[in-house]
């Protein structure tokens, strides 16, 4: 009976040990950025002081506040877009006309592109996109109200906080892009260069506003001695949607190939697509 006890006893002891020291991990996501709030707080005042001090006055507490509001003390599966209005509002400033830069599978090169924000204002560049980048976070019922361990994917719920957030911010930034909208694609990419579903083809392009966009401007980037996987058809898919959904644009693309280094583009070539098509390829070097 005692030694019944004393087993019991010891059993318990250990399974609380191991379930602090060892929490499960719930989700294939990474959990919470460490130190979320002095990185958001830190990157909210280097954007607005020295990255793109134009966007004038923004309160970076109460944007923190309402970033954090949105989904902390929730359960990870339960987040919608619409909950991060308030921050979105907080952060918004206008996208110089025809800076717009829409972008898949290509990220470090649009950005060493857009240099940030001096060349063009990409999602990652916008005070929104900027805080973001890279972070991974999400919610937990309860207190603190924060899971650092893991966070849901898409994959395991459709509805959680990361993918709420980047849905709202590429709604917004379509929706405020205007003049000429460049989209650099990545040509060698397997799938194909123009990826379905996608948050382009599926917030971004939708949301394009008649009257404020002037020409879509479609580059096509291949990687030095890749494969040009399909950028004929991607262009052709972007020409007749878009061509219908705004009907006055015009729409040209190039397809053009990467520098081992990224750094310049290089044996840029006007795409084939007449009908749209102004026959001088104006890629952009850098
Ligand atoms: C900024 O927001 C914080 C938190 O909402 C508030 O306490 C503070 O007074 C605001 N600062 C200014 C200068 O408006
Ligand atoms: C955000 O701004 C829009 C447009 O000004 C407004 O209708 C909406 O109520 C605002 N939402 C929040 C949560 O502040
Ligand atoms: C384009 O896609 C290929 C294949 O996935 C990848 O190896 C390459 O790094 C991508 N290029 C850029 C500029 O991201
Ligand atoms: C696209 O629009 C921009 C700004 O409105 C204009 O400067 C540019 O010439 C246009 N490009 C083409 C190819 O029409
Ligand atoms: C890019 O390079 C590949 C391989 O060298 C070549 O087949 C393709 O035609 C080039 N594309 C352009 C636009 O120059």
């Amino acid at each position: 009976m005692n030694n019944f006890h004393i087993l019991l006893g010891s059993f318990f002891f250990i399974s609380v040990v191991q379930l602090e020291e060892a929490p499960v991990r719930r989700w294939n996501g990474k959990g919470t950025t460490p130190n979320l709030q002095s990185i958001v707080l830190g990157r909210c005042y280097d954007y607005i002081e020295t990255v793109n001090p134009l966007v004038g006055k923004k309160n970076c507490s109460e944007i923190w506040e309402a970033f954090l509001k949105a989904f902390v003390g929730k359960d990870p599966c339960t987040l919608l877009p619409e909950h991060y209005e308030l921050f979105i509002n907080l952060t918004l400033h206008d996208i110089p006309a025809s800076k717009a830069l829409f972008w898949e599978n290509n990220k470090q090169l649009v950005h060493r592109y857009s240099d940030k924000t001096s060349r063009y204002m990409p999602l990652g560049d916008t005070l929104a996109g900027w805080i973001a980048d890279n972070l991974d976070w999400c919610g937990a019922l309860g207190n603190p109200g924060l899971e650092y361990s893991s966070c849901p994917t898409t994959a395991e719920c459709e509805n959680n906080p990361q993918e709420a957030f980047w849905r709202i911010a590429s709604v917004t930034y379509a929706k405020h892009s205007s003049g000429e909208i460049k989209i650099m694609l990545n040509g060698s990419t397997p799938g194909g260069a123009f990826p379905v579903p996608s948050f382009l083809a599926d917030y971004e392009i939708p949301n394009f506003q008649r009257g404020q966009v002037s020409n879509i401007s479609i580059l096509v980037m291949d990687e030095m001695d890749g494969p040009d996987i399909d950028s004929g058809k991607v262009l052709w898919i972007l020409a007749q949607n878009e061509a219908q959904s705004l009907s006055h644009s015009l729409i040209w693309g190039c397809s053009a190939n990467l520098s081992k280094q990224g750094s310049a583009f290089i044996n840029t070539k006007p795409y084939p697509l007449t009908k749209y098509f102004s026959d001088s390829a104006k890629a952009s070097y850098f």
